[in-house]
């Protein structure tokens, strides 16, 4: 029996049984492979090393009180992947290799998914990189899928806890018209300043602006951002933040509890209009956010002023998490039961 405080998970690494791999090679998708090894043997002049030809998803296993194990929207990682594999030149992964490469995964390391009822699940990490050998700057003709998986702890130990935010004024971590909508490694790297400043100075993430006139909110760090403003769930529209499927999905929800849903630019001072503010994505689904500063401008925006989060951000948190666990049903068809 696996003796793992599933309470106290981090949301960090934790080494399982397996991992499955599958090789693009000669213009075709070779067989998917089990392995136990935690190394990807890799050329040394590997597209994904020089050239950053590499992608990767981030989803999770649920199990429920059913004792089922439950996708969540595979298919939306699935059509994301395919998304960020066009954008950088990659070969594509097809969606039913993408399905059988989650089943494998999570059924090979079915001792790690976390019991019911301990707020902890199984992270699902895809990952495509460029394997063949280049040294001019142009796409592999070799790559590499696989996926691992590890066990991950409820993001807020002490349960749904206001963050606070910085604007990244220094800092942008995607150009218009560059790669900001592709799950790729190269923006990452590229929002890592902004975030470990933000992190230094005491915020949970930063907050980025629009690139080209730091005028419009754009994203939360690794995240979404959203606001409620009386019956609207407001998102901003932008072609260089990532499409959340977290934000899709608190989208759908908030239609059906009878919101307004606006997509469109979200100009920085409407901050000071917003009755909730709250970060979305799959490792938290919400975080709620009780602060954002300025430092520019030395605007401070409150949120959360009884140091709770509010109850529309609330309510939309409680009802996706019951739908992905399975405690409610799954009226827009979203959750995919392993069998
Ligand atoms: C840059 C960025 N934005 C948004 C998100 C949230 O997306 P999702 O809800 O699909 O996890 C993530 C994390 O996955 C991310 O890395």
């Amino acid at each position: 029996m696996l003796e793992l405080d599933w309470t106290r998970l981090p949301f960090g690494y934790i080494k399982t049984d397996y991992n499955v791999r599958c090789y693009y090679r000669n213009g075709k998708w070779g067989e998917l492979e089990v392995s136990s090894s935690e190394h990807i043997p890799i050329h040394m002049a590997a597209s994904a090393l020089h050239y950053g030809q590499e992608a990767f998803e981030g989803m999770k296993a649920f199990r429920g009180k059913d004792g089922k194990i439950r996708l969540f929207r595979w298919e939306e990682n699935a059509k994301r992947m395919e998304s960020s594999a066009k954008g950088i030149m990659m070969a594509v992964v097809p969606h039913e290799l993408f399905l059988e490469a989650l089943k494998k995964v999570v059924k090979l390391n079915e001792r790690f998914l976390p019991p019911y009822g301990t707020g902890a699940s199984l992270y699902l990490r895809p990952l495509l990189i460029g394997t063949g050998a280049r040294v001019g700057v142009s796409p592999a003709d070799e790559y590499l899928f696989m996926i691992f998986v590890t066990p991950v702890g409820p993001y807020f130990k002490e349960g749904f806890k206001p963050v606070a935010l910085q604007i990244a004024r220094d800092h942008d971590r995607a150009a218009p018209k560059g790669t900001g909508r592709y799950k790729v490694g190269g923006n990452y790297a590229a929002s890592l300043t902004a975030g470990m400043e933000a992190q230094a100075a005491g915020y949970s993430a930063a907050l980025f602006l629009d690139a080209r006139e730091k005028k419009y909110i754009d994203e939360a760090g690794p995240a979404n951002f959203f606001a409620i403003k009386g019956n609207k769930y407001i998102t901003p529209e932008s072609e260089t933040i990532l499409p959340s499927i977290t934000n899709k999905s608190l989208m759908d929800l908030a239609r059906d509890m009878g919101m307004e849903v606006e997509v469109r630019p979200v100009p920085v001072e409407e901050l000071a209009d917003f009755d909730e503010v709250g970060a979305c994505g799959t490792a938290a689904v919400i975080s709620p956010v009780r602060k954002i500063d300025d430092p520019v401008t030395g605007h401070v925006y409150n949120y959360c002023k009884d140091g709770e989060a509010g109850p529309i951000s609330t309510k939309l948190f409680k009802r996706l998490q019951a739908i992905q666990y399975g405690d409610e049903a799954d009226k827009f068809n979203w959750t995919y039961v392993i069998e």
